[in-house]
């Protein structure tokens, strides 16, 4: 027998505690005012200065969950990494977290890392749920880790970074549960964006392309998901009045919303042809399109943009905060949607509430699949608590330092520099950064890298 209502029962998000404001970011760059702030809908931009590194992050947000949850390490039995900012070909940043566990006599822990590009955290997800309603299963608890600093080389790619992490403990009885059976994957090999230059964090992107393959594996996606269902329950047809929610991927704001008006055009394209000319009638000559024909055609774009105008402001605008705010935390992004629509829709409107999920991670990796979020919001229950301990949320973003770009683009040209040196002595002082944080203090002549953290007075 499975466990019963799989899926993600706690949440905790870390985002760095310096940021640099996009509207600053245009004037710097020389670009024409609204650029990064309308045209890719961008307000500020989260990033790591030489305190921090993927360890870093991934050992705040674990131990900020853990502390904020009251779990203790001997109720963990799977812990799995996704990320795509790789410091170490070898050793995995999972083996670094079990710092966290071995004191407490905890190494039977399942899972190392998983990569590929902004999909890793959803990677290491399905591995936990898949942990947990398989026959390896003893009863503990999934935890699944997604972290990454997203910086980009002087240049149009630029203001699309961001960083973060995200921790979600995966077990039974959730309040935010996974449809059983309901997945639907899009995998190919494009090189859209990539890393192969390992002296450098910075990777290598064709920003065209890889709004195109976003696009492409979004339609694949979404139509093989709607043939998922109709397979299990044939009666049941699939569009976006089927969810309240939808959670994309957000390389930036506006894409999104492309991305929303897309799903649209495919539900349109799924429509009868009399439906059409009845409802539609200004909308008909675009029926004949060929999805694959349309991924920069402007004025299907416009017209789905306008018409889904008002079902995207309800179902996906909340869940763009934190995108908006931090930037393209890359794997942490599509769950920092998840945490965004928690805090930002009351209680009675997510409870009993349908969500779908699309993750993308460039190269390419995709998938879409549904959750549903629990009916039970009495005082008590475990959705009240999950979105109650989200309270730290928007204090946080507000607590966060201004940098200004010209700051900004030093601390980026120090990380570069120093991009696996050693020894190295970290730099940037540590006085703003929130309670509870993790900083990289040196890394020794054999690469060995030693952290502190800044006191949890919470
Ligand atoms: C996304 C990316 C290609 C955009 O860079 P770019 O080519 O310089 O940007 P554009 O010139 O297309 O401008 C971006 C948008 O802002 C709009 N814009 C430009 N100036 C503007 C202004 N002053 N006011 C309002 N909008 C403006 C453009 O019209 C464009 O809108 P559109 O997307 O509807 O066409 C680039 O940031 C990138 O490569 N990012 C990393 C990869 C990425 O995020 N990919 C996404 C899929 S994974």
């Amino acid at each position: 027998m499975w466990p019963n209502d799989v899926g993600i029962k706690a949440i905790e998000i870390y985002f760095p505690a310096q940021y640099v404001d996009q509207t600053e970011l245009e004037v710097h760059d020389g670009v024409s005012p609204g650029k990064y702030t309308i045209g890719l809908g961008q307000s500020k931009m989260g990033f790591c200065n030489d305190r921090e590194d993927i360890n870093s992050l991934c050992l705040t947000v674990v131990h900020r969950l853990l502390d904020r949850y009251s779990i203790e390490p001997r109720e963990i039995g799977r812990l799995e990494v996704g990320t795509e900012t790789i410091i170490d070909k070898s050793k995995s940043v999972k083996s670094v977290l079990m710092q966290l566990f071995e004191p407490s006599g905890c190494t039977d822990i399942e899972g190392v890392d998983c990569t590929n590009a902004c999909y890793g955290g959803t990677a290491a997800l399905f591995n936990a749920v898949s942990w947990v309603e398989s026959s390896a299963w003893d009863g503990r608890l999934a935890l699944v880790v997604a972290a990454d600093s997203a910086v980009y080389a002087p240049g149009n790619a630029r203001p699309t970074g961001g960083a973060g992490a995200i921790a979600m403990i995966v077990g039974p009885d959730a309040p935010i549960i996974f449809d059983r059976g309901l997945r639907a994957s899009c995998m190919q090999h494009a090189y859209d964006f990539y890393k192969p230059d390992l002296r450098s964090e910075y990777p290598y992107v064709d920003g065209k392309l890889s709004i195109q393959c976003y696009l492409n594996a979004l339609d694949s996606c979404y139509q093989l998901y709607c043939q998922k269902v109709k397979r299990k329950r044939p009666d049941e047809i699939v569009t976006l009045d089927s969810f309240d929610a939808v959670l994309f991927h957000s390389p930036y704001c506006k894409l999104v919303q492309k991305s929303f008006a897309r799903l649209a055009f495919v539900d349109f394209l799924n429509t009868s042809k009399q439906e059409v000319s009845e409802k539609y009638k200004e909308l008909e000559k675009f029926h004949d399109a060929k999805l694959e024909d349309t991924y920069f055609d402007r004025d299907i774009e416009k017209a789905f943009v306008t018409l889904s105008k008002p079902n995207f402001a309800q179902k996906t605008q909340p869940s763009l905060f934190l995108a908006n705010q931090v930037g393209n935390m890359y794997t942490p992004s599509v769950y920092s949607g998840l945490v965004s629509l928690l805090i930002s829709k009351p209680i009675s409107e997510l409870s009993g509430s349908k969500v779908g999920v699309f993750s993308y991670g460039s190269g390419l990796c995709s998938s879409m699949y549904s959750l549903t979020i629990t009916k039970d919001a009495s005082d008590g229950s475990s959705l009240k608590k999950i979105i109650s301990s989200l309270s730290y949320v928007k204090p946080q973003l507000e607590a966060r330092k201004q940098v200004s770009p010209e700051d900004y683009t030093s601390t980026l040209e120090l990380r570069q520099k120093n991009y696996h040196s050693a020894p190295y002595e970290s730099q940037s002082s540590i006085n703003h950064m929130f309670p509870g944080t993790y900083y990289l203090v040196q890394i020794d002549d054999k690469y060995r890298r030693t952290y502190q953290r800044i006191p949890n007075c919470q």
